[in-house]
């Protein structure tokens, strides 16, 4: 018997979906409530709670959660900390480990862990509730968090750049950095192909900047003095090849394009296969033309580079007209093996589900392994909590 926690089922590698047919669903979704301590910035959240609805709580106390997806509006906090999700914005406010201020799990004996508090300094020892973050559900159930919200930003400036090539991406990256430095809150990139997907299938989006860029580059800032934002982003623009929105409208718009890529491909009849790994951010490139060599026979198919490039996420899509298991395997090898001999990750922010366990073994340190087993075994030794995912013990 095994207990498979679920809350907006919104994962990619099937870490909410019960394997071997004599499992509970745990549904979470009715411990769903919100609420905010103002003088800390504490959102505290119950693990069932939608993640735009905890946005709102927190806006009307002048916050805001320190994540940000495009499955808000139905991803959930619990499972959002179980499979420690990045999003767009981990540049500027961290990633949702770095904002756990505490946490309420119940562990496979009953036993409840509560550390729900406000304080941000505790050296009491080992940071149990890190343990639990990323952990899939496997060591324990998250019930209710505390999250750091940071400050909600009066001042939003978004601009849609485009470059010839990926040098020129990363070195406007690094320009965004210095000379936008504590308002660039995000930096997303992604390849002619998804460009083309996207026209393909929403032909009425907004077009900004010439077509045929081999890349475009979202970059947004957040601030609280809209004299200052402004004209820092006007002067990064200006002399650059791109636009900067004139209107919250139009920097929505250009969001959209980065948001719909992965619906375009979802959307496209055919296949997609899907990668989701972490990189020095300077080879994405050469990790994505790995993955077109390794697949240079297959012309049918097309590779897909985008992501959330100031912490190296690349998420590599292999589209092709009709499944195909070779060429899946191929691409794999291509893009893992690239991450292995990099200091890579093969699961940037997706995790590992049931999906990657197989890459997991094969491309992660033994020692690491050993020790993810260790501790899995000793919170888990009747292996009740969500069998078959992660570590299969
Ligand atoms: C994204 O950044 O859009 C998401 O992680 C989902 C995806 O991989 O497409
Ligand atoms: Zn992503």
């Amino acid at each position: 018997m095994g207990v498979v926690p679920q809350g907006g089922n919104t994962g990619l590698v099937a870490g909410s979906v019960p394997t071997r047919g004599d499992e509970v669903v745990l549904s979470l979704r009715r411990l769903n409530r919100a609420h905010c301590d103002e003088v800390s910035g504490t959102m505290f959240c119950q693990a069932g709670a939608i993640l735009d609805d905890c946005n709102r709580v927190a806006k009307a106390h002048g916050l805001m959660m320190p994540i940000d997806l495009g499955s808000s509006g139905s991803c959930t906090i619990g499972g959002n900390l179980a499979s420690n999700a990045g999003g767009v914005r981990v540049v500027r406010y961290g990633s949702l480990r770095a904002n756990l201020v505490g946490l309420e799990v119940v562990l496979a004996d009953g036993t409840v862990l509560d550390s729900l508090g406000t304080v941000r300094k505790d050296n009491t020892g080992y940071d149990l509730k890190q343990l639990f973050v990323g952990s899939e559900g496997t060591l324990g159930v998250i019930t209710e968090a505390a999250l750091a919200a940071p400050a909600l930003p009066s001042s939003v400036h978004v601009a849609l750049l485009t470059c010839n090539s990926y040098e020129q991406v990363v070195r406007t990256l690094e320009d965004a950095r210095r000379e936008l430095g504590e308002i660039l809150s995000a930096a997303e990139c992604w390849d002619e192909q998804c460009s083309r997907f996207v026209e393909e299938q929403f032909p009425d989006f907004a077009k900004f900047g010439p077509a045929g860029a081999k890349f475009s580059l979202l970059v947004e800032t957040h601030g609280s003095n809209d004299g200052h934002d402004m004209e820092k982003m006007s002067r990064f623009v200006e002399n650059r090849q791109g636009y900067l929105a004139m209107s919250q409208e139009q920097g929505d718009s250009m969001w959209a394009i980065r948001e719909s890529i992965t619906l375009a491909l979802k959307q496209k009849k055919g296949v997609t296969y899907k990668f989701d790994v972490s990189l020095p951010v300077h080879l994405l490139e050469q990790a994505t033309q790995a993955v077109k060599l390794a697949l240079s026979e297959h012309r049918e198919c097309q590779v897909l580079q985008y992501g959330h490039i100031c912490e190296g996420g690349l998420h590599l899509n292999v589209w092709c007209p009709s499944g195909d298991e070779a060429i899946k395997q191929a691409a794999q090898d291509a893009i893992y093996g690239f991450c292995k001999e990099n200091r890579g990750s093969i699961s940037a922010e997706h995790g590992i589900g049931t999906q990657k366990i197989d890459p997991l073994v094969r491309y992660k340190q033994p020692e690491q392994l050993d020790v993810m087993r260790t501790l899995k075994t000793s919170l888990d030794p009747n292996n009740i909590l969500n069998p078959g995912k992660v570590v299969a013990v």
